[in-house]
């Protein structure tokens, strides 16, 4: 699987773990940036990872910032884009199963860096769950197609 990951300098060195972590595991993984600790602005990131997930080019997305609130916004107004933002096991989970989220989020302020590889490790060992939850996707890209 194609994974891209993007973070602004408070997530830096967790997107650094976290990618390690992955390509150990084996996943190709598209780091979008930033590549420091120097001060950045998220939206640039967000927006990079998420336009990277709705044109294609990666399956799914993984985005750190310090609370992980503003990467959400962020990612969440590209189209096609189902970004969660997941402090434990059971939203992450639930994130993949109700919502079939396509882009992680997490806050390096929030979480440590082993929590945020629990969480990562359920979210992508958890599957769409379909049945009565696909109608409210279908739900969701009407909201799309109204922004376009
Ligand atoms: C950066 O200081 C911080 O505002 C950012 O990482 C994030 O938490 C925004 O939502």
């Amino acid at each position: 699987m194609n994974i891209a990951i993007g973070s602004d300098h408070a997530g830096y060195f967790a997107k650094e773990t976290l990618k390690s972590y992955l390509e150990e595991k084996g996943y190709t993984v598209e780091d979008l940036g930033c590549f420091s600790e120097e001060s950045v602005h998220y939206p640039v990131y967000g927006k990079a990872v998420a336009q990277a997930v709705s044109q294609g080019q990666a399956e799914k997305g993984i985005l750190i910032c310090g609370t992980g609130i503003g990467m959400s916004i962020v990612a969440n107004k590209i189209p096609g884009i189902r970004a969660a933002l997941c402090h434990d096991a059971f939203t992450a989970k639930a994130s993949r199963e109700h919502n079939d989220a396509n882009i992680l989020v997490m806050g390096a302020r929030v979480l440590t860096p082993e929590q945020m590889k629990l969480i990562l490790e359920v979210w992508l060992d958890s599957q769409f769950a379909g049945g009565r939850h696909s109608q409210r996707l279908e739900m969701i890209k009407e909201l799309d197609d109204c922004r376009r």
